[in-house]
Protein backbone atom coordinates (compact mmCIF):
# COMPACT_ATOMS: atom_id res chain seq x y z
CA UNK A 1 0.00 0.00 0.00
CA UNK A 2 1.43 3.18 -1.13
CA UNK A 3 1.84 6.04 1.45
CA UNK A 4 -0.63 8.19 0.31
CA UNK A 5 -3.38 5.23 0.12
CA UNK A 6 -1.78 4.48 4.24
CA UNK A 7 -2.81 8.42 4.84
CA UNK A 8 -6.29 8.15 3.24
CA UNK A 9 -6.76 4.94 5.27
CA UNK A 10 -5.87 7.65 8.64
CA UNK A 11 -7.86 10.24 7.31
CA UNK A 12 -11.28 8.00 7.06
CA UNK A 13 -10.59 6.83 11.12
CA UNK A 14 -10.28 10.74 12.19
CA UNK A 15 -12.69 11.63 14.68
CA UNK A 16 -11.14 14.74 15.71
CA UNK A 17 -14.29 17.03 15.51
CA UNK A 18 -17.68 16.85 15.25
CA UNK A 19 -17.56 16.52 11.77
CA UNK A 20 -16.10 12.52 11.35
CA UNK A 21 -20.08 12.22 13.27
CA UNK A 22 -21.68 14.19 10.38
CA UNK A 23 -19.86 12.95 7.24
CA UNK A 24 -20.84 9.98 4.92
CA UNK A 25 -17.32 9.75 3.83
CA UNK A 26 -14.15 11.44 4.31
CA UNK A 27 -12.72 13.06 1.30
CA UNK A 28 -9.20 12.94 1.44
CA UNK A 29 -8.37 13.83 -2.02
CA UNK A 30 -7.45 12.40 -5.61
CA UNK A 31 -4.97 12.44 -8.53
CA UNK A 32 -1.88 11.72 -9.17
CA UNK A 33 0.92 10.95 -7.54
CA UNK A 34 3.53 12.68 -9.10
CA UNK A 35 1.67 15.57 -10.08
CA UNK A 36 3.22 18.89 -10.68
CA UNK A 37 0.35 20.71 -10.02
CA UNK A 38 -1.96 20.50 -6.37
CA UNK A 39 -5.21 22.54 -6.17
CA UNK A 40 -6.24 22.85 -2.70
CA UNK A 41 -9.97 23.51 -2.00
CA UNK A 42 -12.49 24.58 0.50
CA UNK A 43 -14.66 21.66 2.13
CA UNK A 44 -15.98 19.06 0.89
CA UNK A 45 -19.87 19.49 -0.20
CA UNK A 46 -23.11 17.06 -0.68
CA UNK A 47 -21.55 15.33 -3.68
CA UNK A 48 -18.21 14.69 -2.22
CA UNK A 49 -19.86 13.34 0.73
CA UNK A 50 -21.71 11.07 -0.81
CA UNK A 51 -18.77 9.67 -3.29
CA UNK A 52 -15.47 10.14 -1.15
CA UNK A 53 -14.07 12.21 -4.04
CA UNK A 54 -13.56 15.84 -4.07
CA UNK A 55 -15.01 18.65 -6.60
CA UNK A 56 -17.43 15.93 -8.26
CA UNK A 57 -20.30 18.44 -8.16
CA UNK A 58 -21.24 21.46 -10.00
CA UNK A 59 -17.84 23.58 -8.44
CA UNK A 60 -15.99 20.29 -9.88
CA UNK A 61 -17.69 19.76 -13.34
CA UNK A 62 -15.95 23.83 -13.90
CA UNK A 63 -13.17 22.93 -12.54
CA UNK A 64 -12.81 19.87 -14.68
CA UNK A 65 -13.36 22.61 -17.60
CA UNK A 66 -10.83 24.83 -16.49
CA UNK A 67 -8.09 22.36 -16.67
CA UNK A 68 -9.50 21.30 -19.83
CA UNK A 69 -8.45 25.09 -20.81
CA UNK A 70 -4.92 24.59 -20.35
CA UNK A 71 -5.10 20.63 -22.24
CA UNK A 72 -5.25 19.09 -18.23
CA UNK A 73 -7.55 16.23 -16.93
CA UNK A 74 -8.15 16.21 -13.50
CA UNK A 75 -6.05 12.71 -13.31
CA UNK A 76 -2.73 14.58 -13.96
CA UNK A 77 -2.99 17.23 -11.05
CA UNK A 78 -3.90 16.41 -8.26
CA UNK A 79 -6.96 17.86 -6.33
CA UNK A 80 -7.67 18.35 -1.97
CA UNK A 81 -9.20 19.97 0.13
CA UNK A 82 -7.98 21.97 4.11
CA UNK A 83 -11.31 20.37 5.06
CA UNK A 84 -11.60 16.78 4.51
CA UNK A 85 -15.37 16.03 5.69
CA UNK A 86 -18.34 18.12 4.66
CA UNK A 87 -19.23 21.02 7.46
CA UNK A 88 -22.81 20.27 7.81
CA UNK A 89 -25.51 22.61 5.27
CA UNK A 90 -22.07 23.74 3.53
CA UNK A 91 -21.16 26.32 6.43
CA UNK A 92 -17.72 27.63 6.70
CA UNK A 93 -15.45 25.73 8.06
CA UNK A 94 -14.62 27.07 12.04
CA UNK A 95 -10.90 27.63 12.78
CA UNK A 96 -10.76 24.33 14.72
CA UNK A 97 -11.76 22.09 11.96
CA UNK A 98 -9.13 23.60 9.76
CA UNK A 99 -6.11 23.15 12.19
CA UNK A 100 -7.43 19.67 13.14
CA UNK A 101 -7.39 18.85 9.28
CA UNK A 102 -4.15 21.03 8.41
CA UNK A 103 -1.55 17.75 9.24
CA UNK A 104 -3.57 15.86 6.97
CA UNK A 105 -3.26 18.43 3.86
CA UNK A 106 0.64 18.57 5.04
CA UNK A 107 1.06 15.14 4.79
CA UNK A 108 -0.20 15.13 1.56
CA UNK A 109 1.46 18.21 0.10
CA UNK A 110 5.41 16.35 1.53
CA UNK A 111 3.94 13.23 -0.17
CA UNK A 112 2.82 14.59 -3.76
CA UNK A 113 5.51 17.45 -4.06
CA UNK A 114 3.93 19.83 -6.25
CA UNK A 115 5.62 22.16 -8.19
CA UNK A 116 3.06 24.53 -7.98
CA UNK A 117 -0.36 24.72 -5.43
CA UNK A 118 -2.79 26.71 -6.61
CA UNK A 119 -5.46 27.57 -4.10
CA UNK A 120 -8.79 27.97 -4.54
CA UNK A 121 -10.62 30.32 -2.45
CA UNK A 122 -10.46 32.55 0.67
CA UNK A 123 -9.64 29.54 3.18
CA UNK A 124 -7.04 27.56 1.18
CA UNK A 125 -5.65 31.89 0.33
CA UNK A 126 -5.55 32.19 3.85
CA UNK A 127 -3.29 28.87 5.48
CA UNK A 128 -0.85 29.82 2.61
CA UNK A 129 -0.43 33.48 1.64
CA UNK A 130 -1.66 34.34 5.11
CA UNK A 131 -2.85 37.97 5.69
CA UNK A 132 -3.62 38.84 1.62
CA UNK A 133 -7.34 39.07 0.18
CA UNK A 134 -8.07 36.98 -2.39
CA UNK A 135 -9.55 40.08 -4.58
CA UNK A 136 -6.00 41.58 -4.85
CA UNK A 137 -3.96 38.43 -4.77
CA UNK A 138 -5.55 35.86 -7.07
CA UNK A 139 -4.18 35.39 -10.59
CA UNK A 140 -0.35 36.33 -8.63
CA UNK A 141 2.28 33.29 -7.53
CA UNK A 142 4.99 33.25 -4.59
CA UNK A 143 7.98 31.52 -4.42
CA UNK A 144 8.87 29.93 -1.18
CA UNK A 145 11.39 26.54 -0.38
CA UNK A 146 11.00 25.37 -3.92
CA UNK A 147 7.60 25.20 -4.16
CA UNK A 148 5.53 28.02 -6.10
CA UNK A 149 1.68 28.86 -4.49
CA UNK A 150 -0.73 30.39 -6.99
CA UNK A 151 -3.56 32.10 -5.88
CA UNK A 152 -7.00 31.46 -8.01
CA UNK A 153 -10.66 32.47 -6.60
CA UNK A 154 -12.63 29.10 -5.39
CA UNK A 155 -14.71 27.98 -8.95
CA UNK A 156 -17.77 27.57 -7.14
CA UNK A 157 -17.76 31.58 -6.67
CA UNK A 158 -17.76 31.99 -10.33
CA UNK A 159 -20.47 30.10 -10.65
CA UNK A 160 -22.88 32.28 -8.16
CA UNK A 161 -21.43 35.72 -10.08
CA UNK A 162 -20.83 35.46 -13.28
CA UNK A 163 -18.42 38.41 -13.73
CA UNK A 164 -15.88 36.72 -11.59
CA UNK A 165 -16.02 33.73 -14.37
CA UNK A 166 -13.94 35.11 -17.35
CA UNK A 167 -11.36 36.31 -14.00
CA UNK A 168 -11.30 32.73 -13.08
CA UNK A 169 -10.49 31.59 -16.54
CA UNK A 170 -7.63 34.09 -17.08
CA UNK A 171 -6.10 33.11 -13.59
CA UNK A 172 -6.09 29.15 -14.99
CA UNK A 173 -4.62 30.23 -18.38
CA UNK A 174 -1.80 31.91 -16.50
CA UNK A 175 -0.35 28.78 -15.29
CA UNK A 176 1.65 27.33 -18.05
CA UNK A 177 3.27 30.09 -18.25
CA UNK A 178 4.57 29.58 -14.56
CA UNK A 179 5.34 26.58 -14.92
CA UNK A 180 7.65 27.10 -17.83
CA UNK A 181 8.68 30.62 -15.65
CA UNK A 182 10.08 27.85 -12.93
CA UNK A 183 11.79 25.96 -15.36
CA UNK A 184 13.52 29.19 -16.58
CA UNK A 185 14.76 30.85 -13.23
CA UNK A 186 17.84 29.37 -12.80
CA UNK A 187 18.67 27.42 -9.65
CA UNK A 188 20.91 29.72 -8.35
CA UNK A 189 17.77 32.77 -8.43
CA UNK A 190 15.62 30.23 -6.82
CA UNK A 191 16.64 31.21 -3.12
CA UNK A 192 14.73 33.58 -0.96
CA UNK A 193 15.70 36.21 -3.30
CA UNK A 194 13.18 34.98 -5.92
CA UNK A 195 10.65 34.80 -3.91
CA UNK A 196 8.10 36.48 -6.02
CA UNK A 197 8.21 35.51 -9.28
CA UNK A 198 8.12 38.39 -11.99
CA UNK A 199 5.41 37.96 -14.02
CA UNK A 200 2.97 37.97 -11.24
CA UNK A 201 4.37 39.71 -8.56
CA UNK A 202 1.77 40.44 -5.83
N1 LIG B 1 -15.82 22.77 -3.01
C1 LIG B 1 -14.63 22.52 -2.46
O1 LIG B 1 -13.97 23.41 -1.95
N2 LIG B 1 -14.18 21.30 -2.48
C2 LIG B 1 -14.85 20.29 -3.04
O2 LIG B 1 -14.34 19.19 -3.02
C3 LIG B 1 -16.07 20.59 -3.63
C4 LIG B 1 -16.56 21.83 -3.62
Amino acid sequence: MSALSELYEEIARCQKCELARCRNRAVPGEGAEDADIMFIGEAPGWHEDQQGRPFVGPAGQFLDELLALIGLKRQQVYIANVIKCRPEANRDPLPQEILNCRQWLERQIELIHPRIIVTLGRYSMALFFPGKTISKVHGTAEKRDGTVYYAMYHPAAALHQQSLREVVKADMLKIPALLEEIDAVPAAKQGPEAKQLNMFEV
